[in-house]
This record gives structure tokens, sequence and C-alpha cells, in this order.
């Protein structure tokens, strides 16, 4: 599989997962797809089917936890963008959630996709004991010690905040969820825990690389391209590796995050082609 047909199956599953039962409800549904399909890279996703294939399964076992982790990562961007965190008016090449559709209603379009992406995976047809690893990798990366601690620590930003701060913020609000997509395809494959382990190396530097880029792209990248707001750190006046370091600094960086990610699958993957490029792809993505 080539990464474009990926993403355009997770898009397809994307379209008819979520299903209305009551047409009174149909405002809250079309906030929710409203985010949910317009775009995205897929990325998280395309990990976890990737990881599912090349851990010994059928990545078609694991479309139900790939739809979950996008959903989920499309809750973390409608609320990344409300005005009492990012204050963000472009996501996706759409005007934000909130701009369309209101606040109250963008806030509870992130709850219903943050709630739906577990009902995914519990109404699946995956064995009761890969159901439960998945729900319990993927609460434990969105929750408290995973993205919503990061966005907590992002967005009560104190001026003490180091080098090492920094990088617990990146792991958790990017790296936790981008880690959990790539075990979450083992765990669908019911590989070995080796396997796990090498999974979780590669999401936990792919994650580090994925922010330091975002971080770049914010300053030197185009609204246009990226399809979201640019400037957004700086206007929120916080900390992050671009200020930090500046760019050239930063682009050492990902690419010495990006290296160990490869090293870490070696040991424990023989088909690593499909990710060796698509890690190298996000070196220099401009979107
Ligand atoms: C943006 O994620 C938010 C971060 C965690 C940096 P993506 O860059 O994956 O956004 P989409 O899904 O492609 O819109
Ligand atoms: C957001 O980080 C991470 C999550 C949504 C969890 P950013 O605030 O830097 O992401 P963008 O730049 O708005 O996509
Ligand atoms: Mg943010
Ligand atoms: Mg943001
Ligand atoms: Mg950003």
């Amino acid at each position: 599989m080539k990464i474009s047909e990926y993403s355009s199956l997770i898009n397809d599953k994307l379209k008819h997962a979520i299903s209305l039962n009551n047409v009174r409800y149909k405002g809250l549904f079309d906030a929710m797809t409203y985010s949910l399909n317009a775009g995205g890279k897929r990325i998280r996703p395309v990990l976890t089917l990737e990881f599912c294939r090349i851990s010994g399964g059928e990545f078609n076992q694991a479309i139900p936890v790939a739809c979950a982790v996008e959903m989920l990562h499309t809750y973390s961007l409608i609320h990344d963008d409300l005005p009492c965190m990012d204050n963000d008016d472009l996501r996706r090449g759409r005007p934000t959630n909130h701009i369309v559709f209101g606040e109250c209603n963008a806030l509870l379009a992130g709850d219903a996709l943050l709630t739906e992406s577990f009902y995914q995976i519990a109404s699946s047809s995956l064995k009761d004991s890969v159901k439960n690893g998945c729900i319990r990798v993927l609460s434990e990366a969105a929750g408290l010690n995973g993205m919503c601690g990061g966005q907590y620590l992002d967005t009560n930003y104190s001026e003490s905040f180091n080098e090492n701060d920094i990088i617990t913020i990146n792991m958790l609000k990017t790296g936790a969820l981008l880690k959990a997509s790539c075990v979450l395809g083992v765990i669908c494959a019911e590989g070995s825990e080796s396997q796990i382990e090498a999974a979780s190396l590669f999401g936990d530097n792919i994650g580090r690389a994925f922010q330091i880029r975002d971080d770049v792209l914010d300053v030197i990248g185009s609204r246009e391209v990226l399809g979201k707001s640019v400037g957004s750190d700086n206007k929120e006046m916080k900390i992050n590796y671009m200020t930090l370091y500046g760019e050239e600094y930063c682009i050492k960086l990902i690419e010495e995050y990006t290296s160990r990610a490869k090293d870490a699958l070696l040991p424990c993957f023989s088909d690593t082609a499909f990710l060796f490029d698509l890690a190298d792809s996000l070196i220099t993505r401009n979107n």
C-alpha cells in the first residue's frame, strides 16, 4: 500500500463510521463531520494500519481502531483551536469548528468525537482481549498523563519552563497519541512484547520530530499550504523548540529523532520500507 491508498481508505471509512440516530441532533453530527471529513494527513491511522500489517496481521483488522485514533485526534484539534486554548481561525483548510458552529457546539463536537472513538473500538469485531488492550493504550495516551496533560502544560505555560519542560510538553501533547497509534497496530495484530516496545520507541521519536517540525512550520510555513493558522505560538507567546533553538538546529534535531525512530524498528520488524519512507517524508513536510 502507498500512504495515499491508506489515507483514502481511512477517509472512506470515516465517512460512514458515525451514524445519526435522531435527526434532531443533526447540528451536532454536522459539527463533528465538518472537522472529521475535512481531510488532514491521516498520519496516525496510517501508522496503526501499517504497524498491524508489519506485525503479522491484516491491515483491515485495524480499521476500527485507526478510525478511533483519527476521531480522537480530530477532537483534540477542535478543542485546541478554541478561544480558551490557541484561539485559531483556520484548520484543515477550513474556518475552525467554533467559527462555523459556535463555541458550545464545537466543544460538544469534540466531546462526542472523543466518546465515539471508544465506541468504534468497543463495537468492533476484534477479540475482547484486543479491544481491552486498545482501550487501555488509547485512553492512557489521551488522558491526564498523555495528551490532555500536555495540553494543560502547554496552555498553563510559565516563564520558568526550561528545555526539559518543552520536551515533556511535546511528548505528551503530540508524542503520546502518535506513539499509541503505532502500538495499537501491533496490538490489533496480537504482536509480541518486543514489537510493542519497538513500535513505542519509533512512535516516541517520530512524535518528537513531528512536533518540532510543527513548531518550525508555525514560523516558516504558509497558511495556504498548512491549511491552519501560522504564528499561533508567537501570538500566544509560547516558548517552543523554534524559539529556543532556531530553524537550523531544529532541522538537525528532527533528522536525529527520525534516524532514532528508524533504528528502533530494525531489531523487530523486517518489512520497514513503508515506515522508513513515511518517517523521511515527515522531516521536510510543509503541511
Ligand atoms: C496537528 O496534527 C496537531 C499536532 C499534534 C502537531 P497534524 O499535523 O497531524 O494535523 P492533521 O491531522 O494533518 O490536520
Ligand atoms: C496541538 O499542538 C497538539 C494537540 C492538538 C493535541 P499545537 O497547538 O502546536 O497544534 P497546531 O499547531 O494548532 O496544529
Ligand atoms: Mg496548542
Ligand atoms: Mg494549536
Ligand atoms: Mg503548532
